[in-house]
């Protein structure tokens, strides 16, 4: 029967299908994950501010159980993420006397952290999104102002492959950000990439996280953008995909249940976007949902913290939605 269809296993020949997962949803979703998805991303517990709160301070409990989720269960592992402008503790950037901290103390910061992080994970994280959105997403400036520009300089980016590289050789070195089918923003990413490529800097894939919804972007924007990135000879990975029932200047607050419209777009843009996936299945390596299930999404607190929204295949008791249908039926 096609509910019970993994979609995995529909995808086998294709590429990984992946979910983000967190310390609670490896328990609440443990059977949906089990059966549908072969590859995992901890949706916080591996992130700086989250293994690393101050300088002489690990804390891997929440990594280890999904690392040890992941292993046990034959999952592949992506890991997320090294070095982003959010969710970094300000240690990293501090002097310990009220002042910046200068270039080299911040590198051997970022080496040190990498080195633990990566070391630690060595066999089981296959994949790391490196460095996790460090372009702007409009206008002439290039690199999005942060912390590790302003204390280390453009080359942070570069210097954080070769560390997580020197950490693990076999891991995979992934550059990822969203807005990535915007032509503006494509651009920058494609510059990006393609300076790490010059300087020699240790770089494998370009993931596009995939935060979409019904309207944006268009099925051309994201096929450019494939085509583009994929010019650079790199792996692609979709790596936070999830198509949001509300465009972004929908400001509705007050449904309860997606419309039989929202639903019947919805699998019409899932039905699209794989189909597309499969065109380019020699360059694109796994699709990540950022969740498993509506019952549990990121898109509930944001942008409007409170608003329930709909954007996975599962629907809010982890049954099977039209998109799930329209997907594995391809
Ligand atoms: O840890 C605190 C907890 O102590 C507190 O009780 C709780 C109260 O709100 O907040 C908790 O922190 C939240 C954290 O998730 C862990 O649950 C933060 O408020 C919340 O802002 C944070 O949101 C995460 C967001 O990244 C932060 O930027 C989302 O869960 C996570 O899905 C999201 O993921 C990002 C990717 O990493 C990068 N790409 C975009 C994507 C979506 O924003």
């Amino acid at each position: 029967m096609i509910a019970n269809e993994s979609l995995a296993e529909a995808f086998k020949d294709d590429f990984l299908i992946g979910a983000a997962v967190n310390s609670r949803t490896i328990v609440s979703q443990r059977d949906l994950l089990l059966q549908h998805y072969n590859s995992l991303t901890a949706e916080n517990e591996m992130k700086f501010e989250s293994l690393h709160p101050a300088e002489e301070t690990y804390t891997f409990e929440a990594a280890d159980e999904i690392a040890a989720f992941a292993r046990q269960n034959g999952k592949q592992l992506r890991g997320h993420t090294l070095v982003w402008h959010n969710q970094t503790p300000d240690w990293v950037f501090d002097d310990g006397h009220g002042g910046s901290a200068d270039r080299n103390t911040v590198l051997a910061r970022m080496k040190a952290h990498i080195d633990t992080v990566v070391g630690r994970y060595k066999g089981t994280v296959y994949c790391w999104d490196v460095v996790n959105e460090a372009v702007t997403d409009s206008g002439e400036e290039w690199l999005r102002p942060s912390k590790w520009l302003h204390t280390v300089g453009e080359d942070f980016i570069a210097q954080a492959f070769r560390f997580a590289h020197e950490a693990d050789p076999d891991a995979q070195l992934f550059y990822n950000d969203y807005n990535e089918c915007n032509p503006g923003k494509r651009e920058k990413i494609y510059r990006l990439v393609k300076s790490l490529q010059e300087q020699g800097a240790p770089i494998h894939g370009i993931g596009l996280q995939g935060h979409w919804n019904l309207i944006d972007p268009s099925l051309d924007e994201i096929r450019a953008a494939i085509e583009r990135y994929a010019s650079l000879g790199v792996k692609l990975q979709i790596t936070e995909m999830d198509v949001s029932m509300f465009a972004f200047d929908d400001q509705r607050t007050d449904l309860t249940a997606p419309t039989d419209e929202m639903l019947r777009l919805q699998e019409q843009r899932y039905g699209q976007f794989f189909r597309l996936f499969r065109d380019y299945k020699d360059v694109l390596t796994g699709v990540t949902f950022w969740g498993a299930a509506d019952d549990y999404t990121w898109l509930d607190y944001f942008p409007v913290r409170g608003r329930k929204n709909w954007p996975l295949l599962f629907d809010t008791n982890q049954q099977p939605k039209g998109a799930y249908r329209e997907v594995v039926s391809l």
